[in-house]
């Protein structure tokens, strides 16, 4: 694979849309070619899936539907979006990836990380993303964020209580550490503009191969 696979996650609220969509815009300027992505989503079949696991009137969704879901929409984008790109030798940044379904189906539901990656060893074979940025952000402070940000969708995850998103939180610091080579802590308390200052610097690291 030519290109740079760049994933970034993070608890709700943490800046990241926002931070990436000023990022996208930064590496264009510099002459990167840049795809910015996300999921659930990213193309019509994922967007039609997201749709589907994130309408807050679907409340009686089985955990692991929610986690095959999730992984039938990331199969679908990868193959469909992601590769090609990556082969056109393009940078591609990706909101969310593996490590959202560890942390919220595995960990947080409370289906188990390993029972989680190995269905998703199945969608993504060993597409594993070169680097990973996640965005690190107390979850109250995230909640209180999102609460703040009028012009949000609000979906059917964002309604689980304070302590879902606790044990999201302390998923993410499981596969921190299991994963130190390939995830990047990145202090997302700062202001936007300091944060997007730590995301370049990391992310031209990565694509210069520093
Ligand atoms: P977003 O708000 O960052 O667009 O993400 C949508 C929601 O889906 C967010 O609450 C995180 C959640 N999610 C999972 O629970 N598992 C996953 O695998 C992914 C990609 C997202």
């Amino acid at each position: 694979m030519k290109g740079k696979f760049i994933t970034v996650e993070g608890p709700e609220g943490a800046g990241k849309t926002t931070v990436i969509k000023n990022i996208e815009m930064d590496l264009l300027r510099l002459g990167y070619d840049v795809l910015l992505t996300r999921e659930p989503g990213g193309i019509d079949i994922a967007e039609k899936i997201r749709h589907i696991i994130l309408n807050p009137s679907h409340t009686t969704m089985d955990s692991r539907t929610e986690a095959l879901l999730y992984a039938a929409a990331r199969r679908q984008h990868l193959i469909e979006k992601v590769l090609p790109a990556l082969e056109d030798n393009k940078v591609v940044i990706c909101d969310r990836f593996i490590d959202s379904s560890l942390a919220y189906q595995g960990y947080a539901r409370g289906l188990g990380i390993d029972e989680v990656w190995s269905i998703n060893q199945f969608a993504i074979g060993d597409m594993m993303p070169d680097c990973t940025l996640f965005f690190d952000i107390n979850p109250a402070a995230g909640l209180m964020r999102i609460a703040q940000n009028e012009g949000r969708e609000v979906n059917r995850l964002d309604l689980e209580g304070n302590s879902f998103h606790e044990r999201v939180y302390e998923g993410y610091q499981q596969l921190i550490q299991r994963f130190p080579e390939r995830i990047k802590v990145i202090d997302a308390s700062r202001s936007i503009q300091d944060v997007e200052k730590q995301v370049l610097a990391v992310i031209t690291g990565i694509i210069n191969d520093a």
